[in-house]
């Protein structure tokens, strides 16, 4: 399975991904997730990619497109992957495609998560990130068993500085000027699947694999 995860900030998408992951047995590959490594890291990639997530907008393509190519080469992904946070605006897209088409790994869907701002709102306000595996709980939502500490490995659990409120609208307009045009690109190619992200979680994760059937 070669899936793409698309839909706005705090749809669920890293979520749905840890269990989609498990379910198909690919690697989970968050370019988020891969920049907050960096950052923690204090590494050049992570200091380059620190003022543009700080405000809540894109790394320019010239650095993603390069670190995701890099993540692409490892061999875990010979059976699959889900990418989770990438493509996020039409050239990425493009040279995702050319990435796959010259290693003869055409994609096989794009699961599109829908969301409405007031839920985004709610969840990103009360998310709470692991600094060490990041892994993700809801202070309402999916508590963690003991507060400011994460259940699958004791890391501390911190509030991204991107969600805070004014980042949150800052992203949702990025995601509509910038990323809903790639729905549109994978809707022509007839990849796109798509599926409400309100509900239980493992409700979501039932439906996507059905979907993606
Ligand atoms: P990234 O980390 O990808 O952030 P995002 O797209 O804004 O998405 P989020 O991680 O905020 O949300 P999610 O959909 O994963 O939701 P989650 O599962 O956590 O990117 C961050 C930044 O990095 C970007 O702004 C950019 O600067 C940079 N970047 C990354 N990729 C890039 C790229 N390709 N190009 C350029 N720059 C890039 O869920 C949210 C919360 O809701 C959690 O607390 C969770 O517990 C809760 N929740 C989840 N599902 C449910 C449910 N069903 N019911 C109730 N609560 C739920
Ligand atoms: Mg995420
Ligand atoms: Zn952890």
């Amino acid at each position: 399975m070669r899936l793409i995860l698309v839909g706005p900030p705090g749809a669920g998408k890293g979520t749905q991904a840890v269990h989609l992951a498990a379910h198909y047995k690919i690697p989970h590959i968050s370019t988020g997730d891969i920049f907050r490594a960096n950052l923690k890291n204090g590494t050049e990639l992570g200091k380059k990619a620190q003022g543009f997530m700080d405000r809540g907008e894109l790394v320019p393509d010239s650095v993603t497109n390069e670190m995701v190519k890099d993540r692409l080469e490892n061999s875990d992904v010979a059976n699959g992957f889900l990418l989770d946070g990438f493509p996020r605006n039409t050239n990425q897209a493009q040279v995702l495609d050319s990435i796959l088409a010259d290693k003869k790994m055409p994609l096989d869907a794009v699961l599109e998560l829908s969301i409405d701002n007031s839920e985004i709102i709610k969840r990103l306000s009360g998310r709470r990130t692991c600094q060490n595996c990041a892994a993700t709980f809801h202070n309402d939502f999916e508590k963690p068993k003991q507060a400011g500490v994460c259940d699958k490995c004791g890391g501390q659990l911190y509030h991204r500085e991107d969600d805070k409120e004014e980042v949150i609208s800052r992203r949702l307009e990025i995601y509509a000027e910038q990323t809903k045009p790639i729905i549109t690109y994978y809707k022509k190619t007839g990849l796109l699947k798509n599926i409400s992200a309100i509900g239980d979680v493992s409700d979501i994760t039932i439906k996507a694999i059905s979907a993606l059937k």
